[in-house]
């Protein structure tokens, strides 16, 4: 009994993690490896978000219109800021400083999810629509683009049909891409959440 609001959470934790181990490897391997794992979680937890969490609140909230236009549009700045940083080298002097500025947007917006957006959205919902938006959330984060693409839409349906073309090209790079060692698939693609 997974809620949406807890899944949501969990990513947001896993995206700190990775962003402190950018800014503080125990070496340019390591910052390379987390550089990928935020790129990919990031590209896909916002596409998941705009795919299953936005409709949500457009369906179940009376003002979800706005919190949606609201959120998507902040997904757009931090998209190109990811655009930015997923190509750039370690060893380039504007690494670190991208990286930072991307995380001051992006811990705004992360805040405002879990402190206002979502706890509307859940007091909304009944437990089990909750749950079923959070296994939703998961199964669609495993086929869509896992790098940025800011120029793609980022409402369905053009998402589902525009956006996710780049998905396999995404993932098929993936697998020549280094990862942090401790997780599991050298194809993150097959990784469920
Ligand atoms: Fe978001
Ligand atoms: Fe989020």
């Amino acid at each position: 009994m997974t809620k949406i609001s807890d899944t949501i959470k969990t990513d947001h934790r896993e995206l700190e993690a990775a962003y402190n181990k950018i800014i503080s490897p125990k070496d340019q391997d390591e910052q390379v490896r987390y550089q990928n794992q935020f790129t990919w979680e990031l590209a896909r937890h916002s596409i998941g978000e705009e795919l299953v969490v936005y409709p949500a609140f457009e369906r179940h909230l009376k003002d979800g219109k706005a919190i949606a236009d609201k959120d998507r549009d902040e997904h757009q700045v931090v998209k190109e800021q990811l655009k930015k940083f997923q190509n750039m080298k370690p060893t380039d002097p504007d690494f670190i400083p991208t990286i930072k500025a991307l995380m001051k947007n992006l811990s705004q917006h992360m805040k405002e999810e879990e402190e206002e957006d979502l706890v509307k959205l859940e007091t909304a919902l009944q437990a089990d629509e909750s749950e079923k938006l959070s296994t939703s959330f998961g199964r669609t984060k495993a086929f869509v683009p896992s790098r940025s693409h800011p120029s793609a839409p980022t409402k369905p349906p053009f998402e589902t049909a525009v956006g996710l073309m780049t998905a396999p090209i995404d993932h098929i790079a993936d697998m020549f891409r280094k990862f942090p060692e401790e997780k599991i698939s050298p194809n993150p693609s097959t990784k469920s959440s």
